[in-house]
């Protein structure tokens, strides 16, 4: 346990990664705050989290005004944004609208506040097709699609707030989110479900099929390779980051992800023996704004803030997410 007891503001803390964050931050003492609409968060979560809740949005300055005015605030972690590469091809604006104006109305108020330290969750999509793997944070910043575009964005905002104010922020870009919390209290649960892992463990539990976006990509067996990290290893990184500010660090950019890359088929197989189950799959076409390949270098998280993943292997990570979603779904499965 620490002694600190800072207060930080977490929004989107009903989210699937900002609810892990939540917990883990209540498990050294912090104090929370949380703001979240429910939009793509799960209400059920706060029921195991130790927070003061607000129900709203980011893009709302009066409610923003509200919680800083009744808390003092000595961080914000910002979570509350849309993360589908797919929808956001489909609804840019919505992403832009999302993403990007209600972070300006958050950083406004924050500045009005004078509250400088922000943690803000960025993602691997900034880096479009890269040129090389795995990723640097170094590397161009070309997103292919406008979610990727959206947080490059506010990346840029965060860098121009830095050069002409105290402010200073911890961009994380996330690879991909994979896996629940230990205790089982919590883990991912998204309405529609879009993503590969719980995805495919519902396939093979309820023996339904899972689609396979597309297997002519430029990789070893033509489906997509990605980097699947833990969900408490991100969290892990966010204390990290925050102790990093609060003792007066000047902040940056981390890639996180486990540093290896599964492909689609790799994934499957994975899910197959941790449930026990084939999966039925059907070959579909490749989705919109999906890169071939991407693979994390984590090197600068581990040598400055002392990161590196508790959860190396895929097996564990899928088993965790399964130890979750099976305690969700048992009642409905065919017997
Ligand atoms: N996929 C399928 N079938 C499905 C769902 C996904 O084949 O039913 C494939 C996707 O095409 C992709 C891979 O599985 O190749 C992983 O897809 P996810 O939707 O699980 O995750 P993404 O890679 O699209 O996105 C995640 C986060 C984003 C982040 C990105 C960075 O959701 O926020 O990782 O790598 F930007």
């Amino acid at each position: 346990m620490t002694d600190k007891k800072e207060t930080i503001l977490v929004t989107g803390g009903a989210g699937y990664i900002g609810s892990q964050v939540v917990l883990d931050l209540n498990r050294v003492g912090y104090k929370v705050v949380i703001l979240d609409n429910f939009s793509t968060g799960n209400q059920a979560v706060l029921n195991n989290l130790d927070a003061v809740f607000f129900e709203g949005s980011t893009a709302d300055d009066q409610i923003l005004t509200k919680i800083f005015f009744a808390h003092k605030i000595d961080a914000v972690m910002h979570f509350a944004a849309f993360t589908q590469v797919g929808e956001s091809v489909k609804k840019p604006l919505l992403y832009y609208q999302n993403n990007v104006a209600a972070t300006l109305t958050l950083l406004k108020v924050m500045q009005d506040f004078e509250v400088n330290n922000l943690i803000f969750s960025s993602t691997a999509a900034v880096y479009g097709l890269p040129k090389s793997v795995p990723v640097k944070e170094d590397a161009e910043l070309i997103p292919i699609n406008p979610y990727g575009a959206s947080k490059r964005i506010v990346e840029q905002v965060l860098s121009d707030l830095r050069t002409s104010s105290n402010f200073r922020s911890v961009i994380f870009r996330y690879f991909n989110a994979a896996g629940a919390d230990e205790s089982g209290l919590i883990g991912e649960r998204h309405d529609p479900e879009t993503h590969l892992v719980p995805l495919a463990l519902m396939a093979a539990a309820k023996g339904t099929e899972l689609q396979i976006f597309g297997n002519d990509y430029d990789t070893s067996d033509g489906t997509c390779i990605r980097d699947y990290v833990h969900v408490a290893d991100i969290s892990a990184a966010h204390l990290l980051g925050l102790q990093h500010l609060l003792s007066g660090g000047v902040g940056g950019i981390y890639n996180i992800g486990g540093g290896s890359g599964y492909s689609v088929n790799e994934v499957i197989t994975t899910v197959e023996a941790v449930v026990g189950k084939k999966i039925k799959t059907k070959i579909v076409p490749r989705r919109a704004g999906d890169p071939a390949l991407l693979v994390a270098s984590s090197d600068r998280l581990n040598q400055e803030l002392n990161w590196s993943p508790k959860y190396t292997k895929l097996e564990d990570i899928v088993s965790s997410a399964w130890n979750w979603m099976e305690s969700l779904i048992s009642p409905h499965l065919p017997k």
